[in-house]
């Protein structure tokens, strides 16, 4: 199958729609990562989507609506702090667990008797499913395991041949996942750090339950059990604090010794405190880190670095999704 980038207009939406309602999958972008859709109510196109990235099938899919009122056939109940919830985060980057009705497969929730729905934050995407006429579920656009997609060409690179369309809306907005919460408890629970943050979800609803640990998160959401994130290069993610950049060196320097082809993503405006090693620009501030770094794993991949040692960062807001996708993608190698 050859696959195809195309230029977001009326013309090539209709066609990646078309083939959705044929039952094919097909490449969109949102403003957190690309997503690969298919047809929530069309179960051979749903098996596609597990093929072409080469994922677990208990791990569940995100539903993707264009209006609120698409929710009433995937769920029967809504709660008050979801109410609350959509009306400040849809359209955004909050997935919100409901429980299922019998309109949703379990192809779709990967087994469970709940079902993760947001709205995306993307006049493509939402011009997508409104040409649709159904809901897209849609995983994040990648080959399992590895750093989202954050550009059209992130998805070709990973699924080039597994998938006929891409719509290319350049780089997403925020460059990381969405936030998933639960509401089918209460206090809500925090299932995964994304693009809002907790300060952000707490003001609307009070206060929500969070997990430190990996532990119970993992049965809570399948998909957290699996690796993630990771580039080819080994990652290490230093913790942060005022001295942090003298253990990069160290670790940058130990690594060199051994023969390897290390790289250091840091801001801006600590460059320098990394003399003439390796660096990647990672941007001016927590925004463009996140912005940019999966974008940095797969650019430290395409020039042969064999290892990548991230600055950390402050937990506050954006910090603690940055933290996340970095402990992850280190497989826990904190520095
Ligand atoms: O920003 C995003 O969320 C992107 C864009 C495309 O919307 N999508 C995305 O999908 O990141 P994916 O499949 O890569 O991650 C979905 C996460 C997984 O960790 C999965 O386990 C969790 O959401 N999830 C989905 N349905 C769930 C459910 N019913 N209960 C608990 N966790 C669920
Ligand atoms: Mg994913």
């Amino acid at each position: 199958m050859q696959t195809h980038i195309l230029e977001p207009n009326k013309k090539n939406i209709k066609l990646c729609a078309k083939a959705l309602k044929r039952g094919e999958i097909a490449a969109f972008p949102t403003e957190t990562v690309y997503g690969l859709g298919a047809s929530v109510y069309n179960e051979n196109a749903l098996k596609k989507i597990f093929t072409a990235k080469g994922r677990p099938s208990d791990n569940p899919l995100i539903v993707h609506i264009c209006e609120k009122s698409e929710l009433k056939k995937l769920t029967s109940e809504i709660p008050l702090k979801a109410v609350k919830l959509m009306d400040k985060f849809m359209p955004g980057a909050l997935t919100i667990i409901f429980k299922k009705s019998d309109a949703v497969s379990k192809t779709v929730t990967g087994g469970l008797d709940t079902v993760a729905v947001r709205m995306p934050k993307n006049d493509i995407a939402l011009s997508l499913i409104r040409e649709c006429g159904f809901p897209l579920a849609a995983p994040s656009a990648n080959k399992s395991g590895l750093p989202s997609a954050t550009t059209a060409k992130h998805v070709f690179d990973d699924l080039n041949g597994r998938i006929e369309y891409i719509l290319d809306g350049g780089e997403c907005e925020i460059g990381l996942e969405s936030t998933v919460i639960d509401v089918t408890t209460d206090p809500p629970r925090l299932l995964r750090n994304g693009g809002v943050t907790i300060e952000e979800i707490e003001k609307e609803i009070g206060v929500i339950e969070i997990f430190k640990t990996g532990a119970n998160i993992k049965a809570l959401s399948p998909g957290m059990k699996y690796k993630h994130y990771s580039p080819k290069a080994e990652v290490y993610f230093s913790a942060f604090y005022e001295k942090m950049s003298d253990t990069i060196v160290e670790v940058y320097d130990r690594l060199k010794n051994l023969g390897r082809n290390p790289v250091i993503l840091c801001l801006e405006s600590r460059i320098n405190l990394y003399g003439v090693r390796e660096t990647i620009n990672i941007g001016k501030n927590y925004k463009e880190y996140a912005h940019n770094l999966f974008s940095a794993l797969r650019y430290a991949d395409s020039k042969f670095y064999d290892a990548i040692i991230a600055e950390g960062v402050d937990e506050g807001g954006i910090g603690a999704t940055i933290i996340n996708r970095l402990v992850k993608s280190s497989g826990g190698q904190v520095i």
